[in-house]
C-alpha cells in the first residue's frame, strides 16, 4: 500500500510564494506523488489562491473550534502536477488578504490567531480525508497542526496512527508571539513551558520542533549549524537535545520549472550541449534593464531583501564591484531601508547597475539566465534553491560558505579545472568582493571559464533525491513502533 503522507505549509508553488519554502513544499509535493506516494497538501486559501482557475470548490465545509469560537471553514481543491492532491481551507477573514503574512514590510496584527486556525482547520480537513501515515508539517506556520495532533489526540481519532514530521526551513522565522496568547490557543497550562515559552514569549516553531517525532532541515551543514549559539537563534539547546531526531537533507530544484533547456520565461533556450542561447539572454537581460548591451560579465542576485541574504556586505561591496569592468543586476523586496540603499546606488550608476523592486517571476528566471554570476552573500542560508538554479543555468555562484550554498557548490580548482563555483567565508564586503575577483579572473580565461561552466551545468540536484530521502524517512517513522 502507497504511503500517505499529508504536507501542511503555508506556502506551496505556484499557489502562493513569497520564497524558496514555496518552491521546495510544491516541488516535493509533485515528486513524492511520482514516485508513488499518495499526497495531500494542506495550505491557506489566500485571496491569490480564490483568484486561480485551476482551484475549485471542493464541496466540503465544516466548522472549525479555533481561537475565541467557531470558524465556518470551506475547502478548495486542485491538483499539483499530475497526481498530487492540494487543498485550502477557507475562511475569507484571515485570507483574503494583499499579503501573505504582513503588508508594508509590517507583519499582521493577528498572525497568531490566523496560524492557529489555520492547524486547527488543516487537522479538521485531514481527519475527514484521512488515515494518513504522516503529517509533514513545515515552518512555524504548521508548527501548531504538530502540537494539536500530539497534544489533543482525542479530538482527531481518524489520525490516531499518523506519525508527525517537522521540517525546519529558517530558525530565524520563529513565529513568535505575546504569551497573553496562549490561553487562546485551547492547551493545556501544563504544556506552557516545555513546547511553547520562549524568553518570555511563546514560539510556535518551538511547539513543532518539541513535539514532533521526527525533525528534518533543509541541508546537512545547516542541522549542524543550529545546534551552535550563533545559528541557533535561542533554540540550539532545543535542537541539541533533539540531534538524535534530526537530520538535514539537502533541498533540490524542480527542474521542470528550473531548467533554461526548457524555461518557456527565458529569450532563448540553451543547454550544455547548445549553450549558445544564453548569449541571447543576456542581450534580452540588458535590454529589460535597459543596462547597455556590454560584454562585461554581468552579475545577478534575486533575494527577499532582508539582513539573512548579507545585504548589508552587499551593500558596502557596491563601490568595489562597480569599479571593476562588472554590470550588476539585483531583483527582490522585502525591508525597506536594504530596498532604499540599492535603489539609490542604482540611481547613481544606471549604466552599470539595475535594481527592480517588486515580486516577478519571470524576471527571476531572466536574470538567471542572463546573468554570468549569481551572488549569494549570505549571513546564513538554510538551504538556498537559486544557487542550485543558477548552476543549472550556467550562471557561476558567487556564495559565502554556509549552510546549504556550502553542500551544493564547490569551490573552483585552478589546478584541476573542478569545481562549480567561488565561496568565501568571511562575513564582510572586503571578502565577498575578493571572490567576484577570483571569478572576474577566471572569466577572462575563456577555457577555464567554459571547464567551469560545463561543471556546473553537469551538477544534479534534482527534487527526485530529496523525495526519495524524505519517502525513507517516512517510511522508517511508519515502521517505529514507540
Ligand atoms: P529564501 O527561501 O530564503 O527566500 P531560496 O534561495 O531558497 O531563499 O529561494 C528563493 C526563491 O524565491 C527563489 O525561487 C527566488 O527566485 C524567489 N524569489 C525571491 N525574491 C524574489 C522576487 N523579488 N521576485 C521573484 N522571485 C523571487
Ligand atoms: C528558507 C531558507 C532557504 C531555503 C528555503 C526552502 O526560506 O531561507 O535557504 O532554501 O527555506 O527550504
Amino acid at each position: 500500500m502507497a504511503l500517505r503522507v499529508a504536507l501542511v505549509a503555508s506556502e506551496a508553488a505556484p499557489f502562493a510564494k513569497t520564497g524558496g519554502l514555496a518552491d521546495m513544499v510544491g516541488s516535493l509535493a509533485v515528486a513524492l506523488a511520482r514516485q508513488g506516494l499518495e499526497v495531500t497538501l494542506v495550505l491557506p486559501a489566500y485571496a491569490g489562491v480564490l483568484r486561480r482557475a485551476d482551484v475549485v470548490g471542493a464541496g466540503m465545509g465544516f466548522n472549525v473550534p479555533a481561537i475565541d469560537g467557531i470558524e465556518r471553514t470551506e475547502v478548495l481543491e486542485s491538483v499539483l502536477g499530475e497526481d498530487a492532491r492540494a487543498y485550502f481551507v477557507r475562511t475569507d477573514r484571515f485570507f483574503d488578504r494583499p499579503g501573505l503574512y504582513g503588508q508594508g514590510g509590517a507583519d499582521y496584527q493577528d498572525n497568531a490567531d490566523r496560524f492557529a486556525y489555520f492547524a486547527r482547520a488543516a487537522l479538521a480537513l485531514l481527519a475527514r480525508l484521512g488515515p494518513y501515515d504522516v503529517l509533514h508539517g513545515h515552518d512555524w506556520q504548521a508548527g501548531l497542526a504538530i502540537a494539536y495532533l500530539r497534544l489533543q489526540p482525542d479530538r482527531y481519532p481518524a489520525l490516531a496512527s499518523t506519525r508527525t514530521l517537522f521540517t525546519v526551513h529558517n530558525v530565524g522565522y520563529q513565529g513568535l508571539f505575546d504569551a497573553g496568547v496562549f490561553p487562546r490557543l485551547q492547551v493545556d497550562d501544563a504544556h506552557y513551558w516545555s513546547n511553547f515559552e520562549f524568553y518570555g514569549n511563546i514560539s510556535y516553531l518551538k511547539a513543532g520542533l518539541s513535539l514532533a517525532e521526527r525533525l528534518t532541515t533543509v541541508s546537512p551543514s545547516y542541522a549542524e549549524e543550529i545546534m551552535t549559539p550563533e545559528q541557533g537563534f535561542g533554540l540550539h539547546g532545543v535542537f541539541k537535545e533533539r540531534a538524535g531526531d534530526l537530520v538535514g537533507i539537502m533541498n533540490g530544484a524542480d527542474y521542470a520549472v528550473w531548467d533554461p533547456s526548457v524555461d518557456p520565461f527565458i529569450a532563448r533556450q540553451y543547454s550544455p550541449v547548445a549553450p549558445e542561447g544564453k548569449r541571447d539572454c543576456k542581450r534580452d537581460l540588458q535590454r529589460r534593464l535597459e543596462l547597455p548591451p556590454s560584454d562585461a560579465p554581468l552579475a545577478g542576485m534575486v533575494a527577499r531583501l532582508v539582513d539573512q541574504k548579507g545585504l548589508d556586505i552587499l551593500v558596502g561591496a557596491l563601490d568595489a564591484l562597480l569599479s571593476r569592468d562588472l554590470q550588476l543586476a539585483v531583483l527582490g523586496t522585502g525591508n525597506p531601508y536594504h530596498e532604499q540603499a540599492l535603489r539609490e546606488c542604482g540611481q547613481l550608476h544606471p549604466d552599470r547597475m539595475a535594481v527592480r523592486i517588486g515580486f516577478d517571476e519571470e524576471l527571476a528566471h531572466a536574470i538567471e539566465a542572463g546573468s554570468d554570476l549569481f551572488l549569494m552573500p549570505s549571513r546564513y542560508e538554510p538551504s538556498g534553491l537559486n544557487q542550485l538554479y543558477s548552476l543549472r543555468y550556467g550562471t557561476i555562484p558567487v556564495v559565502r560558505a554556509t549552510g546549504g550554498l556550502k553542500d551544493s557548490v564547490l569551490p573552483f580548482d585552478e589546478a584541476t579545472g573542478g569545481g562549480t563555483g567561488f565561496l568565501f567565508e568571511d562575513y564582510e564586503s572586503a571578502a565577498l568582493v575578493q571572490a567576484v575577483d577570483r571569478a572576474l579572473d577566471c572569466h577572462g580565461r575563456p577555457a577555464a571559464w567554459r571547464r567551469l561552466v560545463a561543471n556546473a551545468m553537469a551538477q544534479d540536484f534534482s527534487m527526485e533525491r530529496t523525495a526519495a530521502e524524505y519517502a525513507e524517512l517516512y517510511a522508517k517513522l511508519v515502521d517505529r513502533d514507540d
